[in-house]
């Protein structure tokens, strides 16, 4: 069976393409989530692509993935540097975890520096734009253990 990564987008990334384009690029996000599926066909994955604005539904989208997915790339947006709540559901699916941002957060203002979903990640992609999830799609297949694909 083909593995599934789950790829989950927190609060205000449906905006993308209109929304600060000069911070997040003018791709949209179901232009990301066209580049994602072409990477993962290259990669012999499928893969789940989806957003939420609300936390509670990150949470269970993450549990759900436990057992039903192979892994996890997670931009979960401002509750990146809030949420306890989507780093203990990360740490609770025991899959591995790529955690991308499109901006260099790390460049911008200080409240954006600390990420709670790092500390469940097992590396961090940011400030290539969307081109990040496809960075982070190939790290994470390295983590998974070899398929037929
Ligand atoms: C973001 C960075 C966050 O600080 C911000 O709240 C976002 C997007 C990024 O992809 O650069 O919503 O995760």
């Amino acid at each position: 069976m083909t593995p599934t990564v789950l790829i989950l987008n927190g609060p205000n990334l449906n905006m993308l393409g209109v929304r600060q384009p000069e911070v997040y690029g003018r791709e949209s996000l179901s232009d990301i989530e066209t580049a994602c599926k072409l990477e993962a066909a290259r990669l012999g994955l499928v893969v789940d692509f989806r957003q939420s604005n609300h936390e509670g539904v990150l949470v269970d989208w993450i549990q759900e993935a436990r057992g039903r997915c192979a892994g996890i790339v997670v931009n979960a947006g401002a509750y990146t540097h809030t949420s306890v709540a989507i780093l203990d559901a990360l740490l609770a699916c025991e899959l591995p975890v790529v955690e991308v941002h499109l901006s260099n957060i790390h460049q911008r203002e200080a409240f954006r520096h600390h990420s709670y979903v790092s500390k469940a990640a097992r590396g961090m992609i940011c400030g290539f734009g969307g081109h990040g999830y496809v960075l982070a799609l190939d790290a994470l297949s390295r983590l998974l253990p070899k398929h037929e694909g």
